[in-house]
């Protein structure tokens, strides 16, 4: 070699290049032929942590796959769908603003989609049909049950009427715990309630209690679970109405903001020596199923994915 190789800038020619150089060459990423495809939907997708999450898996497990952001406009979302069957990926994640999009694509729908009344997983069949599922809701109580605690019967007060509402709802149903339902807007409140009744298994379990009159149902409440969007960092100002000085003390606090991990609400909970459960592992285990579907491996939930989106969330990774 007459020059010396950098292999930063590659600055020497192509005959300067030794075998010996190869290997102290960047060593590109394979994606190949072979090489298991799929991504988030969503509008903007950038923030997204899906990405960081299931490229850890892939990594962990050496799997052969690509997880990678997908920014699709409004408007734009069946094609992106449909191109991305015929381009051979595995399936997709589906966010904000195309959830309720995804659930009209779907030629399969499970019944965790049904209920949420909205898809947040596709997954390309080998038939050629999508099929969707919702994950969020199980996501949620996997994570409680993570903490230790036990999601069976018993009373939930729900706070919030959105989508991850509904699935939350949907998936507590199914664990036989009633619900109390409260939101700032009482329509929305009561729709959902009745989306729940609609199904028969949910019958008699589901009231809804007003927006300023908490502190009468909390004390007969053995879960709380806040699924707006109050207490979360830019989110809109002022605190839940809820006074956990008035909750049993074997009430569990839960909150699936995750950004600050520790909200208000939680950590309140924890002044008063009452068990918490934050947003993040919620995050994680709604990814769980997705990754299996498409990657074929079902991921261990262990502390170090979950340190790593921690670190992710708090900037001290890049
Ligand atoms: P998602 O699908 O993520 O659950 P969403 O449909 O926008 O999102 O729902 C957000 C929830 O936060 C709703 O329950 C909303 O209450 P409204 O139905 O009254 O809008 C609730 N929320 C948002 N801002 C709020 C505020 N300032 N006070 C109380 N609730 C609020």
């Amino acid at each position: 070699m007459t020059q010396a190789f950098d292999p930063r800038t590659g600055a020497a020619g192509v005959d300067d290049i030794e075998a010996g150089d190869i290997a102290a060459m960047p060593a590109p990423r394979r994606i190949g032929g072979h090489t298991a495809l799929a991504g988030v939907i969503g509008w903007p997708v950038e923030h997204s942590r899906s990405p960081l999450m299931h490229n850890f898996w892939l990594a962990q497990y050496g799997i052969d796959g690509a997880y990678v952001p997908l920014p699709v406009r409004p408007g734009a979302f069946d094609v992106a769908v449909h191109g991305l069957r015929a381009a051979g990926f595995r399936g997709a994640n589906v966010t904000i603003p195309h959830k309720e999009a995804a659930f009209r694509i779907v030629d399969r729908l499970d019944r965790s989609a049904r209920r949420s009344g909205s898809v947040n997983t596709l997954v390309f069949a080998p038939d050629g049909a999508i099929e969707g599922f919702s994950t969020d809701g199980d996501g949620f109580v996997a994570n409680v049950e993570a903490h230790g605690v036990v999601v069976k019967g018993g009373r939930a007060l729900l706070l919030g009427a959105g989508g991850a509402a509904r699935a939350i709802a949907a998936s507590l149903l199914d664990r036989g715990v009633a619900l109390t339902i409260a939101n700032r807007t009482p329509a929305r409140a009561h729709e959902l309630a009745d989306a729940m009744r609609a199904d028969a298994d949910a019958g008699t379990m589901v009231d809804v209690a007003p927006w300023d009159a908490l502190d009468t149902v909390l004390p007969g409440c053995d879960m709380l679970v806040n699924t707006t969007s109050l207490g979360m960092d830019g989110g809109p100002a002022g605190g839940l109405p809820v006074d956990l000085a008035r909750a049993a003390s074997t009430l569990v606090v839960c909150d699936i903001v995750y950004v600050p991990r520790q909200t208000v609400l939680l950590h309140d909970a924890a002044a008063r020596g009452l068990r918490y459960v934050d947003g993040l592992g919620m995050l994680i285990h709604q990814a769980r199923l997705g990754f299996r579907k498409w990657f074929g491996t079902d991921p261990v939930i262990g502390p170090e994915v979950e340190a790593l989106l921690d670190a992710d969330l708090r900037g001290e990774r890049r």
